[in-house]
């Protein structure tokens, strides 16, 4: 981090002291909060609000550590999560240069590099190490200028109705409660400022009758994620290759066969252009993603219209979209 974000983001509430620095880098150092005196420290570039054992996203921080860049739209050579951002937003990228976005949930950055392509300035928090990979990603490599803190939604250390846009896209369902989630991120907007976030979706049905991972997570979320990653690493490229050929075969026989033998695998076969290579670790990042996540709460249109309804709209729709619901809304100035 640099001196800068700290005067920008925290120093209303926070002292910083500085004990490694390169250049204009802040490495290691140490910010205390004002009123309660709490101490976090900055390692490797990065306030730590939340310590990666302190928390329930381990998984995830195993996650897009080990596939570190395999979604970004800048590795895979595809634009899925270009279009995922601008499409369900609507936000008007060509305005946003000088505009402050914070991005809840951030992953390893695939869209946090989106956003810094506008210029603007994006505050990307995430509760796990996921951090490091985005700083690797991204960090001081776009035109627009990035601000990383490792910190829980539950508790963003940054002021109430200071940001122009708040972004959260596959997070909420990841959450412990989805709807304080909201509630918190919300709080972050500016007045006339805007937010959007978007949902697994919830059928209306049993869990299990809405996807066979919901079967696979009773006894997955249990595996200790190492031993979990461990797990689907050793099986996917024996299995990804019949998962292929299943796809192949006429009539959809082979999606018949797997509802009786519903191997976990994210097989992106015909989905996406991606080479052999790509879509084993696509796979395998995915399924350990699906089975490994410690929340994984859908949610139907409705309830996401109930999560979002507020006197401070000034602009709300719900819709079908992005990995299942997407909802948008805009303050009163
Ligand atoms: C499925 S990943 C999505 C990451 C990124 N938005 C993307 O789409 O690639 C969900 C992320 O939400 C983060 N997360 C979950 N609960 C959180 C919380 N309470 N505060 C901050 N981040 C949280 C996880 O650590 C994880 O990196």
């Amino acid at each position: 981090m640099k001196q800068r974000h700290f005067d920008r983001f925290l120093s209303e509430s926070f002292n910083l002291e500085i004990t490694k620095i390169e250049g204009d880098e802040i490495l290691e150092g140490l910010i205390t909060n004002k009123t309660t005196s709490k101490k976090h420290p900055i390692l490797k570039g990065i306030p730590r609000f939340v310590l990666p054992d302190e928390n329930y996203a381990i998984n995830f921080g195993i996650q897009w550590n080990k596939f570190k860049s395999t979604q970004l739209d800048s590795q895979s050579g595809l634009t899925i999560t270009h279009h995922r951002l601008w499409e369900n937003t609507k936000w008007p990228a060509e305005k946003l240069q000088d505009k402050v976005i914070l991005e809840a949930g951030s992953g390893a950055g695939r869209f946090t590099e989106i956003l810094l392509k506008t210029g603007a300035t994006v505050v990307s928090l995430d509760l796990s190490n996921a951090v490091d990979a985005n700083y690797d990603n991204n960090y001081g490599k776009h035109e627009g200028d990035l601000f990383i803190v490792q910190a829980n939604i539950y508790d963003i250390p940054f002021k109430d109705g200071y940001f122009d846009y708040v972004f959260c896209y596959g997070v909420i369902q990841h959450t412990p409660d989805p709807d304080l989630t909201y509630f918190k991120i919300f709080q972050k907007v500016k007045p006339g400022g805007s937010i959007s976030i978007d949902s697994y979706r919830d059928y209306g049905r049993p869990r299990f009758a809405i996807h066979y991972k919901y079967s696979w997570r009773k006894i997955t979320t249990k595996i200790k994620p190492h031993t979990l990653l461990r797990i689907i690493k050793f099986y996917m490229p024996f299995w990804l290759p019949i998962d292929i050929a299943l796809k192949k075969l006429p009539f959809k026989i082979g999606s018949q066969l797997l509802y009786v033998f519903p191997i976990p695998c994210w097989n992106y076969y015909g989905r996406f252009d991606l080479k052999y290579k790509a879509l084993l670790n696509w796979a395998v990042m995915d399924t350990f993603d699906a089975l490994g996540a410690t929340y994984d709460q859908p949610k139907t249109k409705e309830q996401i219209q109930k999560m979002i309804e507020s006197p401070e709209n000034a602009f709300s729709e719900v819709f079908y979209g992005s990995n299942g619901i997407v909802a948008n809304a805009r303050k009163r100035i």
